[in-house]
């Protein structure tokens, strides 16, 4: 039982940090926080706004945004003061390790992956949905059935508990074969992101900037539309519990909270920053605090300017510009372009983070080696790379994007409450490691992260909590035959290590 918990030490995750020199240390604050506006303006603001709008909260959604805000606010302190302590590539991962022991790094680790990887799908679905559209407007027509997933999924409603029942019931066929743009575009960022981070970081600035002028522009021309009794009432009747109404509210923000994941992938590339103490905690809190101030003004334009009864499609935005008349037509097709932009570069940064938390897991023997490798002239860790762009396209070929997007925020709710619970723990047993950030108030901030973080998981329906629990036996199963018997601090590695260092002149 204690060698399951035992934890590596913050010193000697330092030296580690200091000492693998291997990946790229080329990344300044503001690609630091171009990576954090890259992974986290995506399909929530671009296609989840107007249905969370239309159908639980009403223009009442800009609360939702305001409350989902807060609660990844107090997760984004906590990865701000642990990815300054520990820059390491494995984020939550090692955080984990360092503060509840390898057994929860594990979990950690293995339940990232469906926030990346699974993340990095899911964008990929709605990018392909985009790009049908807007090939579509061009005259270009891509067969139906190589735009969707090849089944659908809605758990059957009176199967409560019934995991057997979750599992085998509900899949219907969609009578399409393969989401063929899905597949491609996960493929070229996979390839991208082999060449190297600097080229990878520098394509994501370009495409941030699209984004930001094209929500900008929206956020212009859409204010001068405004018809205030849109917003009459502002916080529509409940109609039943979490539509509309306060409990609308609350729902929203669950379904809304997809919007914000990604300020953590921004701790993934801590090894490839160049002054990592100093700019963590800048690229994770600048990133989310932009983004915030963002969705919470586009989503006052948005019920501004239309009914949000209108807003229950794949392209709010497009129909919200569409309904201001010809004058403003112009706008649509850069909408489009601004969407297909924004969900790259979700698809980039989640990919990035993926092999990154994979070569830390490696180095510290809980993965086989080859996850750990890097190559030597791109200086990328291109084998965990090829895997999980492998793995992403196969996903995103094959899921609907509903059943994707749950499994995502349930695993980054966990993480992130993870997380602020680790950030607590570590005050107490080792309160005197400097801390180039401290995240402020922390006896009220960390406890407050964690139980919004098990609150809004909480809501989630009963597949997607099943989905979970199978991931994670299987992840169990993994660790207890392969990862318990290789890790490195079970052998003793690591202080093995840190010694020789310490020996050296
Ligand atoms: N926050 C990302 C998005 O909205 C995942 O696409």
């Amino acid at each position: 039982m204690k060698r399951l918990f035992r934890r590596r030490s913050v010193i000697d995750l330092q030296a580690e940090a200091h000492r693998d020199q291997r990946l790229h240390r080329v990344l300044g604050p503001l690609n630091l926080i171009a990576l954090g506006i890259g992974a986290i303006v995506g399909a929530g603001i671009f296609v989840l706004t107007g249905q969370a709008a239309a159908q639980y909260a009403g223009p009442a959604i800009v609360y939702s945004f305001i409350l989902a805000g807060m609660a990844c606010g107090f997760a984004g302190l906590c990865y701000a003061e642990f990815s300054a302590m520990i820059p390491i590539s494995g984020s939550a991962y090692t955080y984990g390790y360092a503060t509840l022991g390898e057994l929860i790094a594990w979990i950690i680790g293995w339940d990232l992956i469906l926030e990346y990887l699974f993340a990095a799908s899911t964008v990929a679905v709605g990018w392909s949905g985009y790009v049908v559209s807007f090939l579509h407007d061009l005259g270009i027509h891509i067969p139906a059935a190589f735009t969707s997933a090849p089944y659908n999924h809605a758990a059957p409603a009176d199967a409560g508990w019934n995991i057997w029942r979750l599992f085998t019931e509900g899949w219907t066929s969609s009578g399409a074969v393969l989401n063929v743009p899905a597949m491609v575009i996960v493929a070229v960022i996979t390839f991208l992101l082999v060449l190297g981070i600097k080229e990878s970081a520098s394509f994501n600035n370009v495409i941030v900037a699209i984004k930001l002028a094209v929500i900008l522009a929206f956020i212009a021309v859409g204010a001068a539309y405004i018809n205030a009794d849109n917003w009459h009432p502002f916080v529509p009747p409940q109609l039943e519990p979490g539509r509309f109404g306060w409990s609308g509210v609350l729902r929203g923000a669950g379904v809304i909270f997809f919007a914000y994941i990604g300020f953590d992938a921004v701790s993934t590339a801590a090894q490839e920053a160049r002054n990592a103490q100093r700019d963590m905690p800048v690229g994770i809190l600048a990133s989310l605090a932009i983004c915030t101030v963002l969705y919470i003004v586009v989503s006052l334009v948005l019920t501004g300017i239309v009914s949000y009864k209108e807003l229950n499609v794949p392209d709010p935005i497009a129909v919200a510009i569409n309904s201001l008349g010809s004058g403003v037509a112009w706008l649509r097709p850069i909408i489009k372009i601004g969407a297909i932009a924004g969900l790259s570069s979700v698809i980039l940064v989640m990919m990035l983070g993926q092999p990154r938390i994979f070569y830390a897991m490696s180095k510290d023997g809980l993965l086989p080696p080859a996850f750990g490798a890097v190559h030597a002239r791109f200086r990328t860790p291109w084998v965990a790379q090829l895997l999980t762009g492998s793995a992403a396209t196969l996903i995103a070929g094959l899921f609907p994007i509903g059943l994707l997007g749950e499994l995502v925020s349930i695993g980054t709710l966990l993480a992130f409450a993870i997380v602020c619970i680790g950030v607590m723990v570590l005050r107490f047993t080792d309160p005197a490691i400097p801390r180039p950030f401290r995240t402020p108030l922390f006896w009220l901030i960390c406890p407050l992260g964690a139980f919004f973080c098990f609150w809004l998981m909480w809501g989630l329906p009963p597949d997607t909590w099943a989905r979970l629990l199978l991931w994670m036996a299987v992840g169990l199963v993994i660790y207890f035959s392969y990862s318990r018997r290789h890790s490195r601090l079970h052998h003793g590695l690591f202080a093995r290590v840190e010694t020789e260092e310490i020996q050296q002149p």
